[in-house]
């Protein structure tokens, strides 16, 4: 028999990428979607025609219910959230729902699904549970570089929710003795990536101005530093993460930093140009609390995973440019758009 996964988020980058794998891998895949006639969700089915889609929503209780009921999985990713870190600050109450509460829904869809009461393992174990946690947990930064062991100091809504997401997961395996990890991962990028993101949003403004479709690009703090990494490279650690013995979480990235300014210069080497002529900073693309730096050490899930970043910066910046030069070419995808500044 197959092994049946069930994801959330589904129809973002990450969802794309570990469905591949996993199918890849021989596993059913299920992904959650959600709403009544969301257009990703019809992206998705034409990427991924082999994920069975079940209907559910991380606001929604007895709709992650019904779906564990239905798909029966023996493995949940939760990597659905409102992801973008200054939306956080516009609609907190909205992230902190989803993003932080989905994270306790999910685990108690599976709670309940499985029967697992307190101190019991029973059949609970049986479903193994991913929760998407993120290096912006880490914030202002006590350390560099940061490891499972480094302290918290978000400095977003998003980030706070994901901390509490983060702490949920481990308490569940601690008083259920669920099989619950979090993966810590740093900044992950694709030619799938978000348009609202620094990284898709610097490879599409280069391609479009070396098109003739724009002139100028701009940005805020181009100072911050990111340890950035390819979103294939880092849905392998997740999956490797369900196959432990033990359930532990894990860092995950490449241990190097770049800033955006370097980020920039990259995209804009790519296509022969030099970004000094169209990157115009805009202070109102600053945020209220930034995190400066980040920046992984990826030791241990090296030694017991066994796993290791494959694509390095430039190579990735190459592969978006060059896809979003294709991209602009072909017409566009007006889906690719996004609606952030
Ligand atoms: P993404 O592209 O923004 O995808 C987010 C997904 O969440 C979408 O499929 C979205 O579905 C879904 N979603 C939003 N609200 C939902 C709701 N109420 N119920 C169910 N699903 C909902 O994010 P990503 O880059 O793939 O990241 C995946 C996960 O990893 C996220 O939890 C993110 O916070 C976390 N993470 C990402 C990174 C990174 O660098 N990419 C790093 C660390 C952690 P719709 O299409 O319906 O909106
Ligand atoms: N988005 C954006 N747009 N960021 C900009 C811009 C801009 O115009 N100009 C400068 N930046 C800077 C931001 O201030 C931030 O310091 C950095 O670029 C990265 O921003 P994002 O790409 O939006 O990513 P993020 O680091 O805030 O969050 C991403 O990574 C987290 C993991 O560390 C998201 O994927 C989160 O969901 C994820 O948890």
């Amino acid at each position: 028999m197959a092994r049946r996964a069930l994801i959330t988020g589904i129809t973002g980058q990450d969802g794309s990428y570990l469905a591949e794998h996993l199918l890849e891998q021989g596993y059913e895949v299920w992904g959650l979607a959600r709403g009544q006639a969301n257009p990703r969700v019809s992206r998705m089915r034409r990427l991924l025609a082999d994920v069975q889609v079940v209907r559910g929503d991380l606001l929604d209780q007895g709709s992650l219910i019904s779906a564990v009921e239905r798909v029966q999985p023996d493995e949940v990713y939760n990597l659905g959230a409102i992801s973008f870190v200054p939306m956080s600050w516009e609609q907190a109450e909205l992230t902190a729902e989803v993003t932080g509460m989905g994270v306790l829904r999910m685990l108690e869809a599976i709670r309940v699904c499985s029967g697992v009461s307190r101190g019991g393992t029973g059949a609970a174990g049986q479903i193994r549970f991913y929760q998407a946690s993120s290096s912006e947990m880490f914030g202002q930064v006590s350390e560099t570089p940061q490891n499972e062991r480094t302290a918290f100091h978000p400095r977003s809504p998003y980030g706070v929710a994901k901390a509490y997401g983060h702490f949920l997961t481990q308490n569940y395996r601690e008083s259920y003795g669920m099989f619950a990890v979090s993966g810590i991962l740093f900044n992950h990028e694709s030619p799938r990536r978000g348009a609202e993101f620094v990284t898709r949003k610097v490879s599409l403004g280069a391609a479009r101005i070396k098109l003739g479709l724009a002139t100028e690009l701009r940005l805020g703090n181009l100072e911050a530093r990111r340890d950035w990494g390819f979103a294939g490279d880092y849905v392998k650690a997740m999956h490797l993460m369900l196959q432990a013995g033990n359930p532990e979480d894990y860092v995950i990235g490449t241990g190097r930093m770049k800033s955006v300014r370097e980020l920039v210069e990259a995209a804009f080497n790519a296509v022969g140009l030099d970004w000094e002529r169209y990157v115009v900073t805009d202070q109102t693309l600053h945020r209220p609390a930034e995190v400066d730096l980040l920046c992984a050490e990826p030791k241990k899930a090296r030694t017991q995973l066994g796993w290791e970043p494959r694509v390095a910066f430039d190579e990735l910046v190459a592969m978006m440019v060059e896809s979003d030069l294709r991209l602009l070419t072909d017409g566009g995808d007006p889906h690719e758009d996004s609606s952030w500044p």
